[in-house]
């Protein structure tokens, strides 16, 4: 039975598929797009031309250390693919993104791809957006408790995110509320009311921006496309 890790690894290495020589890539953040950087860097090392948008500091970091070449929505405000892992998908293929904080750049790099490939392992399938975790939601800190109520509404629990005692800044320099919500019934409806809340800079329901998942199952990698949305 391979581990959580390998089943990452190996839905990261069926990603490096889709990757071809000339393309500008969005580089995702986390333990499952990490594995995706280091399968690019060994690309890049064998010669092929590729150049990545960064979705967080931590992964910009990553990435030069790797030897991967970046650039900027600035030069490239269109992208060829983005490949980003998840913290869930539902059947639609809808995610909750953000559990690791970088949910603004990833959805702005996502959206600004004409196709986004994610990679996850099996754990992350759920019947409906909400069974495992929150939606993390990006809030400016003036006023960010004025998002507290309208979540609330909306059938939320909301809770600042903090991190080693502090409250965690995100590489924007916000706060992010966690909301935990009863698994979520319509994840597009949610998402425009998240939206609406003013003091709201970002949210980590991606509705409708998968074309493509690539899951790491104890029987190899399961290849999921959006049957509807919702
Ligand atoms: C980062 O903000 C997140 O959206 C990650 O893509 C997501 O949390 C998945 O992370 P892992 O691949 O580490 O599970």
């Amino acid at each position: 039975m391979p581990t959580p890790d390998e089943m990452k690894r190996a839905a990261a290495e069926a990603s490096l598929k889709h990757v071809k020589s000339g393309m500008v890539l969005g580089l995702g953040t986390g333990s499952t797009a990490r594995h995706v950087l280091e399968g690019l860097a060994r690309l890049v090392a064998g010669g092929t031309d590729l150049r990545g948008v960064p979705t967080s500091l931590a992964t910009a970091e990553a990435a030069k250390l790797l030897g991967i070449p970046l650039t900027s929505l600035e030069e490239h405000p269109e992208l060829d693919l983005a490949i980003d892992g998840a913290d869930e998908v539902d059947p639609a293929l809808n995610l909750i993104k953000g559990m690791g904080g970088a949910l603004f750049r990833e959805k702005v790099v996502a959206s600004a791809s004409k196709r986004f490939v994610v990679v996850v392992d099996e754990s992350k399938l759920v019947p409906r957006l909400g069974t495992r975790t929150p939606v993390p939601v990006e809030v400016h800190p003036f006023g960010w408790r004025t998002a507290l109520a309208p979540l609330r509404a909306l059938g939320g629990v909301p809770e600042l995110r903090r991190r080693d005692g502090e409250t965690l800044r995100t590489d924007n320099g916000n706060y992010i509320l966690d909301a935990r919500f009863p698994p979520i019934r319509s994840p597009a409806k949610l998402a425009a009311a998240i939206s609406a809340i003013p003091v709201v800079v970002e949210h980590g329901l991606f509705v409708g921006l998968a074309d493509l998942v690539l899951a790491g199952t104890a029987k190899g990698v399961r290849t999921l496309r959006p049957t509807r949305r919702t």
